[in-house]
């Protein structure tokens, strides 16, 4: 069994990572399939906002917040959803409000619509936050992510300490002092941190922040025993596990092994390594060459892709080691992957080809 069968296998929520373009929507997308078509309840996320993975999939349309139910064959079950962060904060504020109207100040106030989802670290967030609510949904076994494609990628493994700084963040304690002793919101524009705070974004931004930290009061232990949670499920090697994706060519090799370490520094390990869009190999050319023309070509054209193929090994395995080892190869087939027809090549190659 290869280590991806294996990593499929044992794991509960599975995340795909790499740099751009190397085919982590098409791998999240065709690795979802196999598990639908040996009878898991498979559902892939997307943090891409880009539409790819409703592409590969070969839904019309774009994907939503809300996971669809695609038609695949098989005893399982495939489904496919876009992260909308702003929806799924949302989300968490309606969870954690003492009272409905607690959410409504929050959900109402233009700080929180304007700023609160573009603030750094809250996307990440609450792709976590979204990972662990899919992995805790009755109707899935399987939860597949499949990584937005900047270097940040892996933001998200830091992200609820992130977000745990925020609340921690000495602004934040001033914000929520005057509350607490009863002080109008005014009063606080009088405080001089908040003075050179409102030159810099504008006085009615911050009176919005300021009625939004204060909304806020109370919340803070829900979102931080969440973000502890969200934290020790994604470090779970017993239910998350990391695949790695990578392109042979040269350039492509450096960024999959800044990946591979960005992991290892956050303690993570990589249980499979798929190389996709790779020259296949042929095997060995015949001892004599050909004397014919027609021959002669096609000779020349198998021993260039074989040379081509062997460096692309050599790449990978001086770039990634050990993990090149128990690599599954992915060939660059001669069309894009944007129906279930091509996915389903790229999920026969991933499981069941040899080489
Ligand atoms: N093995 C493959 N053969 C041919 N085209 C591929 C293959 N894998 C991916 N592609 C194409 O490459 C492009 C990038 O793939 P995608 O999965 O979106 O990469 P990423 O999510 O890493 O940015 C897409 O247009 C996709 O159709
Ligand atoms: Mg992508």
């Amino acid at each position: 069994m290869s280590a991806l069968a294996d990593t499929l296998d044992r794991a509960e929520v599975l995340i795909c990572c790499g740099s751009g373009g190397v085919g982590k929507t098409t791998t999240a997308a065709a690795i979802a399939l196999q598990a639908a078509q040996h009878g898991r309840r498979a559902v892939v996320m997307t943090i891409d906002p880009a539409r790819r993975l409703a592409d590969a999939l070969g839904v019309p349309g774009a994907l939503g917040n809300d996971p669809v139910r695609l038609d695949a064959e098989g005893a399982g079950e495939l489904w496919a959803l876009m992260l909308d962060a702003s929806t799924t904060f949302d989300g968490l504020v309606l969870k954690y409000a003492a009272d409905d109207l607690q959410a409504e100040r929050i959900l109402a106030n233009p700080f929180y619509r304007n700023v609160a989802s573009t603030l750094s670290g809250t996307q990440e967030f609450m792709a976590a936050e979204r990972l662990h609510a899919l992995h805790h949904d009755p109707r899935f076994d399987l939860v597949v992510v499949d990584t937005p494609p900047s270097r940040n990628a892996l933001d998200f493994l830091a992200a609820p300490s992130t977000l745990t700084r925020f609340l921690d963040h000495p602004l934040f304690k001033v914000l929520m002092l005057p509350a607490r002793r009863g002080f109008r919101v005014l009063n606080l524009a009088t405080q001089p941190i908040l003075r050179s705070i409102g030159k810099a974004v504008g006085g009615e931004v911050l009176a919005d922040a300021i009625a939004f930290f204060q909304a806020f009061q109370g919340m803070e232990t829900g979102f931080r025993s969440r973000a502890d949670e969200v934290n020790s499920l994604v470090r779970d090697a017993g239910v998350t596990r990391f695949v790695l994706v990578a392109s042979p060519r040269a350039d492509a090799v450096a960024e999959a092994a800044f990946f591979a370490s960005r992991l290892s520094d956050y303690h993570v390990r990589v249980s499979a390594l798929v190389v996709n869009r790779s020259t296949p190999s042929f095997g060995d050319p015949p001892d004599t060459v050909p004397r014919a023309a027609a021959g002669r070509a096609s000779y020349d054209n198998l021993v260039r892709l074989n040379t081509m193929a062997g460096h692309e090994r050599d790449n990978i395995r001086k770039a990634l080691g050990r993990l090149a080892d128990a690599a599954t190869w992915v060939p660059l087939l001669a069309h894009d992957v944007h129906d279930m027809a091509s996915l389903e090549a790229i999920r026969f190659h991933l499981f069941e080809a040899t080489g």
